[in-house]
């Protein structure tokens, strides 16, 4: 990839700057932010770093959208972040008409990039950026499922004491208080986690994965999680930019898969150049099956809330 475009310099949108800085997956990199002079702040930051870890990647800053011009990618982080106490769902409708004026830019700026949604709540953020787009799925589609996943493999390191490297793990559905973690596709080196949790403490793993965000969002108090969530977006975009075909957990818009359409949420999705190139189907038992469509109906819920679909 050539430039990747980050809007919103807040912290995800920095920690993803940096980590993708680092891994030289582009030749440059813009994070663009309505605040005056902040991302170009970030930016230099973020440079002033490259004798440390030697890279050449340019990173810049910018308030001017025309800058989004010649993207391969644009990575969204804008938009308000909850505080203690709130769900993802109370930021939507700020969030709604942020990400609306984004698009509209995208659309003018940068009209054959992939788009990477971020910002919350990022199910229905990223069906919201699909319609109004009216691009095809394999353009555009969300982070939340590695995020989860990654929590859900530390909470089994934390809990085995074995590597978190070794430690596969699924989480479906919502990123919200309704997602799935699938605990039967979930193994320390193929052998399944139930030969070393009791099923007790693989249902608290299961709800403290459910609570990962809200959990650091409570210790922080004046801050999301960003670390992980950074890491997680520049997971993506590794496999994009280097054709790995990854098998990863994203948020993708379903065309009657798993019995839903036109909606967004996590599945397990393929990840090469063309970006979101397959959505993976899977044989869910009763229980599993019954709380992914749960899950779509919280965010199906959400998406009806908008009053205006299209804006
Ligand atoms: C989290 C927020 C960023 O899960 O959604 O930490």
């Amino acid at each position: 990839m050539n430039k990747i475009v980050i809007m919103g310099a807040g912290r995800v949108g920095e920690t993803t700057a940096l980590i993708l800085a680092k891994q030289e997956i582009c030749r440059e990199i813009m994070l663009i932010d309505v605040r005056e002079d902040a991302p170009q702040g970030v930016a230099l930051d973020i440079i002033q770093t490259s004798p440390f870890f030697n890279f050449d990647t340019r990173v810049g800053g910018s308030n001017d959208a025309a800058d989004l011009a010649d993207a391969d990618l644009v990575v969204i982080t804008a938009g308000i972040p909850r505080k203690p106490g709130m769900s993802r769902s109370d930021v939507l409708e700020t969030n709604v008409a942020i990400i609306d004026g984004i698009v509209d830019d995208i659309l003018q700026y940068a009209p054959n990039a992939m788009i990477l949604v971020v910002s919350n709540p990022v199910d229905v953020l990223t069906w919201r950026v699909w319609k109004r787009t009216g691009w095809p799925r394999e353009r555009v589609f969300g982070q939340a499922g590695v995020l989860d996943a990654s929590r859900m493999a530390t909470f089994i390191a934390m809990e085995t004491g074995f590597s978190s490297r070794d430690i596969t793990t699924l989480v479906l559905g919502g990123h919200g208080d309704s997602m799935v973690p699938v605990p039967r596709f979930c193994t320390i080196n193929g052998i399944p986690i139930s030969h070393f949790i009791s099923a007790e403490r693989i249902q608290d793993i299961i709800q403290r994965t459910r609570e990962g965000g809200a959990e650091i969002l409570a210790l922080r108090k004046n801050s999301s999680a960003y670390d992980a969530p950074g890491a997680s977006v520049a997971a993506m975009v590794d496999a994009i930019s280097h054709n790995r075909k990854r098998l990863l957990p994203c948020v993708a818009i379903l065309q009657g898969e798993y019995g839903q359409a036109d909606i967004a949420m996590g599945v397990p999705c393929v990840l090469d150049e063309r970006g979101l190139s397959e959505v993976l189907e899977l044989d869910l038992n009763a229980e599993e099956s019954a709380a992914f469509q749960r899950s779509a109906a919280a965010v199906g819920q959400d998406i009806g809330k908008l009053i205006d679909p299209l804006g």
